[in-house]
């Protein structure tokens, strides 16, 4: 039984791992990252403009902006290259079985 304010959005299976996808929670686009066998979950839209993360590149743990190039770690939401400097919300996994859960963004 999954906790209170986490959803099902997506089955483990769905994505290989250096591979991303991007699904709708409570009308947020999040994107899941599997990172050496890890899911991970960050919001989509770059902090920079509008662009969405999950359209452009993973190396290891960081995702590269299609639109100008700017880097976020996908573990911490962190920018670790210009030209963003804000963070974006990362959110709480949970995995049941082969079901990705998602929660509440981490404070
Ligand atoms: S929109 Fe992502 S770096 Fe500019």
């Amino acid at each position: 039984m999954a906790d209170a304010g986490f959803v099902k959005v997506a089955q483990v299976s769905e994505i290989k791992p250096g591979e991303m996808i991007v699904v709708e929670v409570d009308s947020e686009q999040v994107l899941l990252a599997n990172i050496n066998g890890n899911i991970h979950a960050m919001d989509d839209i770059c902090s920079h403009a509008y662009a969405s993360l999950s359209e452009g590149d993973l190396n290891g743990v960081e995702v590269e902006c299609p639109l100008h190039g700017a880097a976020f770690n996908v573990t911490t939401g962190v920018p670790v290259s210009p030209p963003a400097t804000e963070s974006i919300r990362v959110y709480q996994i949970q995995i049941e079985g082969d079901d990705i859960l998602v929660g509440p963004p981490n404070s």
